[in-house]
C-alpha cells in the first residue's frame, strides 16, 4: 500500500512540474510570440504543430494529475483538513484543475464548433471567459506547485 502511495505521489509531482512549466511557457512565451506573427500559412503551421504535438501530451498530463490528486484527496483527507498550508495548496489545486480540465476538454471543442458554425459573437464572449480561466490557471498552477514543495521540503 505504501509503495502505491509513493508511486502516486511520484506521478503527481512529475505531472505537476510539466503542467506548471507548460502554463508559464505557453502563456508568457509561445502564445505572445504566435500573436506577433502575421496571419498566414506559417502562423497556421506553427499553431498546428503545437496542437498536433503538444496538446495530446498536456491532455495526458492533466488526466494523470487529476486522477492522482483525487487519490491524494481521499488518502490524505484528514491531513489536508488539519494542515493549513496543505489545505490552501489543495484549494489552489482544485481551482487549477477545474480551469485546465474545462479549457482542454470542453472549451477547446466548443470554440471549434462555434467557429465552424460561424457564431462569431458567441465565440468572442467565450474567448473572454477562456482568457480569464487561462490567467487563473497561470496564477494558481505554479502557486499550487510552490505550496506543495514548501509543504514537503521547507526548512522552516
Ligand atoms: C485536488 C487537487 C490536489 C490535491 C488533493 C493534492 C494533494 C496533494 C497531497 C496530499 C500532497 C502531499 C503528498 C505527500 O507528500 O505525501 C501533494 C503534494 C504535491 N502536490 Fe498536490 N494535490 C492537488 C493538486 C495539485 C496541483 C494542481 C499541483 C501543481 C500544479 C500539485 C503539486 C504538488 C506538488 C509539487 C507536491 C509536492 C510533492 C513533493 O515535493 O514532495 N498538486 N498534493
Amino acid at each position: 500500500m505504501e509503495s502505491i502511495y509513493g508511486l502516486v505521489v511520484f506521478i503527481h509531482v512529475i505531472c505537476a512540474s510539466i503542467l506548471a512549466l507548460t502554463l508559464i511557457i505557453m502563456q508568457l512565451v509561445i502564445g505572445p510570440a504566435l500573436e506577433r506573427l502575421t496571419d498566414g500559412e506559417q502562423k497556421q503551421a506553427a499553431a498546428s504543430l503545437i496542437q498536433g504535438r503538444w496538446h495530446p501530451v498536456v491532455d495526458v498530463v492533466i488526466v494523470l494529475l487529476t486522477l492522482t490528486a483525487l487519490y491524494l484527496l481521499v488518502a490524505q483527507w484528514r491531513l489536508i483538513g488539519t494542515t493549513p498550508i496543505l489545505h490552501i495548496k489543495v484549494t489552489c489545486g482544485i481551482i487549477t484543475l477545474i480551469c485546465v480540465n474545462a479549457l482542454h476538454f470542453y472549451f477547446r471543442g466548443f470554440k471549434r464548433k462555434l467557429k465552424a458554425d460561424g457564431k462569431i459573437d458567441r465565440l468572442k464572449d467565450i474567448t473572454r471567459l477562456t482568457r480569464l480561466m487561462e490567467k487563473t490557471a497561470l496564477i494558481f498552477g505554479p502557486l499550487t506547485f510552490l505550496l506543495g514543495v514548501f509543504f514537503n521540503h521547507s526548512p522552516f
